[in-house]
């Protein structure tokens, strides 16, 4: 993860440079460094903690007058979050900041540099060293052939006092874009420098930016001239503030009917699907993922299961990448990520295409890397997602999943047609059940107040359940701390059941009404052995638990749509009334670009 920004020929870096971290505080809020150039020299300022420790420490300050500098917000990988650490990092003449992993970085410390004293415990250090070591003159070589050098990840911006009125940038398996407005800038992602370009450029791996006061040129490794079109670039999306609200989480939860409505909209109107796509019935599909996008993927596999009768493999990226998985041409791959960006994600497409098959991606980031790798993209239009945790982009994979799998169902003749008819409407109305689940939040806070203090807390369910309950317990663990494990609920009494004691508390997810009663037995197993049990489920399907929260019936197809709003809300009630820091969770960065 780590954002990274740089400018040229702007006004006055710092506050640009500033504005940018903060945009990107959400790839890791480690620490956080700016980097100028100020008449020819190096001014630095870093900082352990957030984007607002460093502010503070630059207000102490002379504010300088630069016109080119770089910045950086971490999480950490190779050493400890401390000022030390903190990027930028310099060497000789060279300043550099870096997002990504160099994998080699102990081989090459030990083949080029061992008489080279380090400041920092970062694999970064290794990069800025190197190219003090192989410049003779021109830092576009050094950067070139440092490049060549490194395994791993890495986008870097670097400044060279030698020749201050130039920027470079380099991608190699993390994100970077290029862009011109009133002066030239590049960031990890669009949002951080929207507001001052007018054309964007997306980079590609290996390739070299080098960025003038009013122009961009580009090189691949070998220092070959490169002729790159601009991408379509729409400003108006990359707005985001909290509103009213007291953290984007919750602002998020409530936009997700929102999300919903736009992303049914898109690809569903009264002529019927407008998804662009022919397929063909494979044997079999593969949906990779990772966390909550993952557990999307395990509520698409039902849907398609049952409407379109094609078994699926849902697998999480990062095992995926590493497992020979038997995919080729006959096993199209759809990935799921909100940003576009994750690291096993990106590398699970590409893994998939080397084998030959067709890739599609349900993607949230127009501009991303997996949506701009993918054969065919279907966004969502869930808008920017800021809060860690995702909540309105999760809302809007389940209804791009259903949507396929309607859609599947109808063109391959897999479901009955006026059934599916039914379906499209139910779709189309999803958002409003989901917007009346939002009705929920006055119980949901009173049972944060009982529940804030727990210190584990078990989701169960069955089918879609299983997958609501999972999600659940992600969204609860990450956001307060909360030792949480989601459990199909058949499988308790297989071992985990010997967990439960007098008051352990169990959340039950309904989403089945024809396996209600298999969930009441498995509900009733843990009461009676002392569990309290708050019970979710739709008002068409009734349950016997310590408490119930009863949300609008809706198609059981979609019910995990509705069902994951309540612990979306108590998730985020908990946290808030434990003192967490719920838009940036310890330890965590929403853009997983590492692997
Ligand atoms: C949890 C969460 C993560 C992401 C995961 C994948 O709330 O947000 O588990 O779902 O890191 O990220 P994307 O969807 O960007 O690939």
């Amino acid at each position: 993860m780590c954002g990274i920004i740089g400018c040229n020929g702007v006004e006055s870096a710092v506050p640009v440079l500033i504005n940018g971290l903060k945009k990107m505080e959400y790839r890791g809020y480690d620490s956080s460094g700016i980097a100028v150039l100020c008449k020819g020299k190096t001014v630095t300022e870093k900082k352990k903690g957030r984007v607002a420790a460093l502010v503070k420490e630059l207000e102490r300050k002379a504010n300088s007058e630069a016109q080119i500098g770089i910045g950086h917000t971490r999480w950490a990988t190779h050493g400890e979050p401390s000022d030390e650490n903190a990027h930028p990092h310099q060497s000789g003449k060279f300043t550099l900041v870096h997002n990504g992993i160099i994998e080699n970085h102990t081989k090459l410390k030990e083949q080029y540099l061992k008489l080279t004293a380090m400041k920092s415990g970062t694999d970064t250090e290794v990069a800025v060293h190197l190219l003090n070591r192989f410049c003779s003159d021109s830092c576009l070589e050094a950067i070139a052939h440092t490049a060549k050098q490194l395994e791993g990840s890495f986008a870097f911006a670097v400044m060279y006092e030698d020749e201050p009125e130039k920027l470079f940038c380099v991608r190699q398996a993390s994100p970077l874009v290029v862009g011109l407005g009133e002066g030239t800038f590049a960031a990890s992602d669009t949002a951080a420098i929207s507001e001052n370009i007018h054309t964007l450029y997306r980079m590609n791996d290996g390739e070299i930016a080098v960025l003038e006061k009013d122009r961009i040129s580009f090189y691949d490794f070998e220092l070959n001239r490169i002729t790159k079109t601009p991408d379509v670039f729409e400003k108006s999306s990359y707005t985001a503030d909290k509103g009213s609200c007291e953290h984007f989480m919750l602002k998020e939860i409530y936009e997700q009917p929102e999300a919903i409505r736009r992303t049914v909209e898109a690809y569903l109107n009264e002529n019927g699907f407008d998804l662009g796509l022919k397929p063909a019935k494979p044997e079999r599909i593969f949906i990779v993922a990772c966390g909550s996008a993952y557990h999307a993927g395990l509520v698409g596999r039902r849907v398609f299961e049952t409407l379109a009768k094609i078994p699926v493999s849902v697998e999480t990226a990062s095992e995926f990448r590493y497992s020979e998985p038997l995919v080729n041409e006959e096993t199209p791959v759809i990935i799921i990520s909100q940003s576009g960006e994750t690291a096993d994600s990106l590398a699970a497409l590409r893994e998939a295409k080397k084998r030959g098959a067709k890739t599609l991606s349900i993607v949230n980031v127009k501009e991303s890397t997996i949506a701009s790798e993918s054969d065919f993209v279907l966004l969502t239009r869930a808008g920017p997602e800021i809060a860690v945790a995702t909540t309105k982009a999760y809302g809007a994979q389940l209804s791009a999943l259903y949507l396929l799998g309607i859609y599947f169902a109808e063109s391959f003749g897999t479901a009955d047609k006026n059934e599916l008819e039914e379906m499209k409407k139910a779709l189309n109305d999803l958002h409003k059940s989901v917007s009346a689940a939002l009705n929920c939040e006055e119980q949901i806070k009173e049972i944060a107040h009982r529940l804030k203090g727990i210190d584990r807390a078990y989701f169960i369910g069955r089918g879609a359940g299983f997958a609501a309950a999972s999600e659940g317990s992600l969204k609860l663990k990450e956001i307060s701390y909360i030792h949480c494990e989601a459990y199909a609920a058949g499988e308790m009494k297989h071992g985990t059941i010997s967990l439960i004691e007098k008051d352990t508390t169990v959340i039950a997810m309904n989403t089945q009404t024809a396996l209600a009663h298999k969930l009441q037995s498995n509900i009733d197993e843990v009461r009676s052995r002392g569990a309290r049990v708050i019970a979710v489920t739709s008002a068409d399907s009734k349950i016997n638990a310590d408490e119930t929260i009863t949300l609008p019936e809706v198609h059981p197809l979609f019910a995990v749509s509705t069902q994951i709003v309540p612990l979306q809300l108590l998730s985020y009630h908990i946290a808030r009334l434990r003192g967490c820091d719920i838009d940036k969770p310890r330890n965590l960065a929403k853009s997983v670009t590492v692997e």
